[in-house]
Order: structure tokens, then C-alpha cells, then sequence
């Protein structure tokens, strides 16, 4: 791992340097007005020359050491703290755990978000539960390790498709799928690569609401009963609501949960145009 120090105006140019290099990664932390980096490569893959002779083609940067690393088990690192959960009458376990119940799921994240050790999965998962019904189809947006998908699929939906714009997700869900021998179809994109008119009966997106605004409108044209929007902050319901007025969609349901000092909420959302024997109502619990 080398490490440098430089202004911040001139970082970009040394991550292209680094690129250029092969370096597996660049890490950037705060160094007084400027910036120090941390880049690293494989043992022996760039000599130490190469790295200090980067002074001369970027501007105020000086390389202030080669040391190694020590040895990382990112697998195990990974696994700390993961345990089976109970979510909406499904456990949920990783493949190193031992079972613990009927029904069940084994979800191993990896490197994708979706383990069930995040407030926003489930909340998505009990109101994706709550609001399925036998042989629905089920789009998943943003379906990071597929657990959402998944889920619908062990709890008796008739089909599901999970979308992400991430490979890495993707290749996660993939594994995940044949871990539990369910049928999820994948996508690696956006919901732009679905055909305009393609209707799912429930459509669930747990997207940050920087991510899930931009495509909102859209979700409207495929979801046929229920919208299931989680990843949003207590503090950004204002703007769901604004959203869902101008989309056409009304909360069936509410469900909240703090975790960290951080309120985050999911809501079901119906067409306004349909009826409903549920009036609409709102539970709130604590991680
Ligand atoms: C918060 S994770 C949710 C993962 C999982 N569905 C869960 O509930 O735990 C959001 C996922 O959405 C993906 N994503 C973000 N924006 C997207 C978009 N516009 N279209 C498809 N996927 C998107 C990210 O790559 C990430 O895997």
C-alpha cells in the first residue's frame, strides 16, 4: 500500500495515475487542507520507484511510504454480526448459520446490501409480505442479494424479477437464487430496461429517496395493486407525499423503524383510483 499526500485539487489526476498503474483501489481521507491517499496493489505488482516518481507528473504531491498490508478475511470480516432473523413470519439466516425455523430463507449478502441487518429491508420485507397474495407477480427494484424477490417467491408469489443497476448485486442475487432454488428472473439495469407496459401485480423498490425520486413516475406504469417504497428518512416523507399526489398513489400503510439514531420508513401505496376495505394506518417499532 502506498501512501500520499497532496492538494485536493490535484487528486483526480492521481487516481488516473494510479488506474493507469492497475491499482486494485484508492482510499481518500482528510489531511489538513488537503488530501492523503492510500492506494494499493498487489505484493510486488508496481515497484517503489514508479510510486515515488509519481512527484514529478502530479502537482504538490509527495509519496510518503510503501508498507504492506496485513492479511484481511473479508469473507469472516464480513460475516460478523449476521444472524438469523425472524421478518414477517420468514426467517432469514446465512448459509453459516444453522437453521432455526420453517419457512425460511439463506441470504448471504457479500458484497450487496440486503441481509435483513438493515431497518429498510425490513420494512420492505413485512410490508411485501403483508400485502402478497398466492401467484402474484412481483418486480423488485434495486433488488441488491434478492431477498425481497426471494422472499415473495418462498411465501408463494407465482413469479418475481428482481432489477439492479449493479453487476456486483446482480452476480450476489444470482447465488442467492441458486442457494435457495427459486425462480427470480434478473435484470442488471434500471427499470428504463423494462418494457413500458409491462405490469407486475406488486412492485417494491427499497431505493435511497435520492434514488427512487428520479424513477418514481415511472414504477406507476408497472405496478398493478401496490407500490412498496422503503429507504426513505422520517424526514422525507413530505416529499413522498408530494410524489405520490402527482403520480396518483395513496398510503395503505406505514411501517417505521429507528436503527442508529436514523427513523426510516416504508409505505404501501395503492392507485388512487382503487378501493380498499383497509383504511390506511401506520406502526412504528425500534431496532
Ligand atoms: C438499499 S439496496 C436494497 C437491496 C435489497 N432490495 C434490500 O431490500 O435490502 C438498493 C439497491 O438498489 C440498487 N439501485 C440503485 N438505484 C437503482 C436504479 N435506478 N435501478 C435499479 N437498481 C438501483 C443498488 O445498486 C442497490 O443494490
Amino acid at each position: 500500500m502506498a501512501r500520499f499526500a497532496l492538494d485536493s485539487a490535484a487528486v483526480d489526476r492521481l487516481v488516473a495515475e494510479l488506474d493507469a498503474l492497475g491499482t486494485l483501489g484508492v482510499e481518500e481521507r482528510a489531511h489538513g487542507d488537503g488530501a492523503c491517499l492510500l492506494a494499493y496493489f498487489t505484493r510486488g505488482q508496481v515497484e517503489r520507484a514508479r510510486l515515488f516518481a509519481l512527484e514529478r507528473t502530479v502537482t504538490s504531491l509527495r509519496c510518503l511510504g510503501v508498507e504492506p498490508v496485513p492479511e484481511t478475511d473479508w469473507e469472516r470480516e464480513s460475516r460478523r454480526g449476521l444472524s438469523p432473523r425472524c421478518i414477517g413470519g420468514l426467517w432469514v439466516r446465512p448459509s453459516w448459520c444453522a437453521p432455526v425455523a420453517e419457512p425460511e430463507l439463506v441470504i448471504d449478502p457479500r458484497q450487496a446490501f440486503g441481509s435483513g441487518e438493515h431497518a429498510s429491508t425490513r420494512l420492505a420485507l413485512r410490508l411485501t409480505l403483508a400485502e402478497l397474495r398466492p401467484g402474484d407477480s412481483l418486480l423488485d427494484v434495486g433488488t441488491g442479494s434478492g431477498i425481497l424477490g426471494l422472499a415473495a417467491l418462498r411465501r408463494g408469489a407465482g413469479s418475481a424479477l428482481g432489477v439492479d443497476v449493479d453487476p456486483v448485486a446482480c452476480r450476489n442475487a444470482n447465488q442467492n437464487r441458486a442457494g435457495n432454488a427459486l425462480p427470480l428472473g434478473l435484470v442488471c439495469g434500471t427499470p428504463d430496461s423494462l418494457r413500458p407496459g409491462w405490469l407486475w401485480d406488486m412492485v417494491v423498490a427499497n431505493l435511497l429517496w435520492s434514488e427512487l425520486r428520479p424513477i418514481f413516475g415511472r414504477l406507476r406504469g408497472h405496478a398493478r395493486r401496490a407500490l412498496i417504497v422503503s429507504g426513505l428518512l422520517a424526514s422525507q416523507a413530505a416529499e413522498l407525499e408530494h410524489a405520490c399526489a402527482v403520480s396518483g398513489w395513496r398510503c395503505a400503510r406505514e411501517l417505521s423503524e429507528e436503527q442508529s439514531g436514523d427513523v426510516w420508513v416504508a409505505r404501501s401505496l395503492y392507485p388512487r383510483d382503487r378501493q380498499s376495505s383497509r383504511s390506511s394506518s401506520s406502526v412504528s417499532s425500534r431496532a
